[in-house]
């Protein structure tokens, strides 16, 4: 296809605002999936997705549409839509000429809408805003519409009002796809580049990569170089997707398809890399390849110790599908042989969890998410530290934390509230605008170990679950924090230590004594639990030592009842762990680090 004849598109809408509902009707309309066919949300892969309602990999499925004489190939790219995945996000944006920002008719503009809204706008998509569910009873297109228009410019008459449901609206929305999503340009006698914008494993073809192609001609009979490692691999196959993947002769200029080249870790075909020629390779790379980076890290344990070699091998084949995941084996005193793994933020590691258990089987628990900290030392080394156990102790000049530009949306009367909790949270207000009379956005530039700590779920409670929040990565700040161990009869236990700020140190000190208190079964001797800064103790409760005869109710002769009492408290005995000469069983340190 003639670059002039395409249109590389993409949706961006709030979570549940009906993208995958309009990605299907427009497969229907447009004769790609035929309406018996057009199975739930054909565009979700993976269980979880659909169970979850959200859309982690992104993919692309080209449809024909005619407009007037002439016939296009309209290029759907599906983004993800969730913040741990920005930079997805923003390489399947680089792969589109225009967005539809899509709007729930009955809800208006969400913080992710806004976010992602904005990273479109950086790479100066066309915007086509759309209100979607038209059809429902409690839609107000008027009041939205207005709003829309305020935030991207134009009429709200010129707004588009659909609803992907009953299909009104749809065709005129794949006109105005057409008529308003500029044709993309490149050099077609140029050597060949394409911008690889996803990549998913697939058990029997190997690792599919989806590209962008953007000069020149990638051509099925030439090898291709990978330009971030100069691997070279063989093209095995060259296609499109519509909505089966179908082989073609090469992509040319404008086109968006996919890869295969038998290569088995995601890792060998990276999101945003540029893919050309072997032969003939391109002197520069395209503009924005960027290696994930782990934001979030935390320990992974399987409840049941003999589980480990199991939860190793789930972790590798995770990885072929996943070029973000990290990790790496790690030993608790309190948890046993686990691993400290990365991730891109909550969400992520969410998915990740949920999968190890349900593909795998495995019961996990994990430690509280941390966040990575720059130590710099008075001698002047440095230390990254992902793990807050292994905080370096000694001299310390500096400690940075990474921060994150928020967004939050919020009814107007709630904002009182949303600047209490973020300035509780060692937040920096950085500018706040009214959408509409009722809608105000506040952004904050707030520490990400602050979000990572259960800043959501205090942000829909104190706003009646009304407020949305999104975020971005921004960079690094100092900031003064501390190292806080908890230590059972003066033994550090290492799963509870925790960086916090020097403010909060105390209250996550008392907080974290008397949860131990509670679930730390007596002992034949008194038990302190510390909360220490360094040598400094700053809180302090103690278990009374009890003395516990399992004989004590059995009188007299019976022997072998004697016995088998005796061997139970032996097997219970196994499941205990030692943290110096104080027995706690694993359950207790398991309810403790999930009870928040
Ligand atoms: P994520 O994948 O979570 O981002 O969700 P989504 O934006 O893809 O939303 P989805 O298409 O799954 O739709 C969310 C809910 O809205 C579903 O219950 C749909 O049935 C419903 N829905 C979607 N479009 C319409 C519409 O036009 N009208 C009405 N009444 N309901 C709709």
């Amino acid at each position: 296809t003639p670059p002039e004849l395409i249109r590389n598109f993409c949706i961006i809408a709030h979570i549940d605002h009906g993208k995958s509902t309009l990605a299907d009707r427009m497969l229907q309309l447009t004769g790609v999936v035929q309406p018996r066919d057009a199975r739930a949300q054909y565009l979700d892969r993976m269980d979880i997705e659909r169970e979850r309602g959200i859309t982690i990999k992104s993919q692309a499925v080209r449809m024909p549409w005619q407009r007037g004489e002439e016939p296009y190939a309209l290029n759907m790219i599906d983004t993800p839509g969730h913040v741990d995945f920005t930079y997805e996000v923003s390489r399947s944006l680089a792969a589109c000429e225009g967005a539809i920002l899509l709007v729930d008719a009955a809800q208006g503009i969400e913080a992710q809408t806004l976010a992602n809204l904005y990273l479109a706008m950086e790479h100066d998509l066309e915007i086509i805003p759309v209100l979607n569910k038209i059809d429902l009873p409690a839609a107000q297109p008027e009041k939205y519409a207005a709003e829309l228009a305020g935030l991207v410019g134009g009429e709200p008459e010129d707004v588009l009002r659909v609803s992907g449901k009953t299909g009104d609206g749809v065709t005129e929305l794949l006109d105005l796809i057409v008529d308003r999503v500029p044709a993309p340009v490149g050099d077609p006698d140029a050597p060949a580049r394409a911008m690889i914008f996803d990549s998913v494993y697939d058990t029997y073809r190997g690792v599919v990569t989806y590209v962008r192609a953007v000069d020149g001609d990638l051509n099925p009979r030439e090898r291709i170089e990978m330009m971030s490692t100069k691997a070279t691999h063989e093209l095995l196959e060259i296609g499109v997707i519509s909505p089966e993947p179908i082989k073609t002769k090469g992509l040319g200029v404008g086109e968006v398809g996919y890869l295969i080249t038998g290569v088995k870790d995601v890792r060998q075909s990276k999101v945003g890399d540029t893919v050309t020629s072997a032969q003939h390779p391109a002197a520069e790379p395209l503009g924005g390849y960027d290696d994930p980076k782990p934001m979030v890290f935390s320990g992974l344990y399987p409840i049941d110790g003999s589980d480990y070699p199991t939860l190793r091998d789930a972790l590798d084949k995770l990885k072929l599908n996943d070029a973000a995941l990290n990790y790496e084996p790690e030993t608790s005193v309190a948890l046993g042989f686990g691993f400290r793994v990365g991730f891109l933020g909550l969400l992520h590691l969410e998915i990740v969890r949920e999968r190890l258990e349900r593909e795998f089987d495995l019961d996990l628990i994990s430690t509280a998410p941390n966040v990575v900290y720059d130590v710099t030392m008075e001698d002047g080394t440095t230390v990254k530290v992902t793990n807050p156990s292994e905080f370096p102790a000694g001299r310390i000049k500096e400690v940075r934390e990474p921060i994150v530009k928020a967004t939050v949306l919020a009814p107007s009367e709630f904002v009182g509230a949303v600047m209490g909790l973020c300035t509780d949270r060692r937040g920096q207000m950085e500018g706040m605008d009214y959408l509409s009379e009722d809608r105000v956005e506040l952004r904050w530039t707030l520490p990400l170990a602050e979000i990572v700590f259960d800043f959501f779920d205090a942000l829909k409670s104190r706003t009646r679950g009304y407020a949305s929040l999104d975020y971005e990565p921004s960079g690094d700040q100092a900031a003064d924090l501390v190292k806080v161990d908890i230590l059972l009869q003066g033994d550090q236990v290492d799963a509870f230590s925790a960086i916090v700020h020097k403010d909060a140190a105390y209250e996550y000190g008392v907080k974290m004594t008397a949860k131990l208190k509670e679930i730390i079964p007596r002992q034949q001797f008194e038990v302190p639990i510390q909360a220490a800064v360094g040598a400094r103790i700053i809180a302090r409760e103690t278990v009374r030592a009890i003395r516990k005869d399992v004989l004590a109710k059995c009188y007299g002769g019976d022997i072998s009842r004697k016995r088998k009492l005796l061997e139970k408290q032996k097997e219970g005995k196994k499941r205990m762990k030692n943290i110096g000469s104080v027995e706690v069983p694993k359950e207790a340190f398991i309810s403790a680090l999930s009870s928040d």
